[in-house]
């Protein structure tokens, strides 16, 4: 018997669910743009005629933006993008940061860092957050704690789409703040909350 449609979304979800892992090691091997399209897609599109994304966000304010390292991607030149969810387009507005230099940043040594043939950065506008929802809790805790909740809505979903890309992805947060505020120079009041390597996962 033919499935439902429902059951057959059902089915793939679960599919993607099961198949979800976090994976550190990558080949050399380029991503595809559309790979990489669909997996930022994921994470924080507009979905919505009015403005809504694929992540839910405390207030509809949407303090998240994403920004990508490229290193190896098919039709992208290597370098530092800003990633807009309106258009789901990548805008070039950097160089790549050098050998090394997001490794220097970790606190556990994640080499997945440098082989990654790419990483977003998820990216928060953290004190508009502290101010918008300062009124519930005035130590600014609350807005932090939906930045990083919404963080994690948006990571998961760029999680899933690796995992229907049959491609390989690990979120790395133990880095130290500073270091990498200074490795990225992110826009004015946008700090780093996150970092999600992506590459095709190594025969091993
Ligand atoms: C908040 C958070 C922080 C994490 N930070 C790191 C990290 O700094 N480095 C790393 O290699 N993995 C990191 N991970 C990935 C976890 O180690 C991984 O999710 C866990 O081992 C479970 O494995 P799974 O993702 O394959 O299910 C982090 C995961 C979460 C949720």
């Amino acid at each position: 018997m033919r499935k439902s449609a429902v059951d057959q979304a059902s089915d793939n979800l679960k599919m993607l669910l099961r198949r979800r892992r976090s994976i550190r090691f990558y080949d050399e091997l380029p991503l595809s743009l559309c790979s990489v399209e669909r997996i930022l897609a994921a994470g924080q599109s507009i979905t919505s005629d009015d403005g809504k994304r694929t992540a839910p966000s405390a207030h509809a304010l949407y303090p998240l933006d994403l920004f990508v390292i490229v290193r190896r991607v098919q039709g992208l030149e290597p370098g530092f993008y800003a990633y807009a969810p309106a258009s789901q387009q990548l805008l070039l507005t950097g160089k790549p940061l050098a050998d090394g230099v997001l490794l220097s940043t970790s606190l556990a040594n994640d080499e997945w860092l440098e082989d990654a043939a790419m990483v977003v950065v998820v990216g928060a506008r953290l004190n508009e957050a502290i101010g918008q929802f300062a009124e519930q809790q005035p130590d600014g805790m609350r807005g932090a704690r939906y930045v990083q909740f919404e963080a994690g809505a948006c990571t998961q979903k760029m999680y899933l789409a690796v995992a229907a890309e049959g491609l390989g992805a690990v979120v790395v947060m133990g880095f130290d703040d500073d270091r990498l505020n200074e490795a990225l120079g992110l826009p004015r009041h946008t700090v780093p909350i996150a970092l999600f390597c992506v590459g095709h996962p190594k025969e091993r």
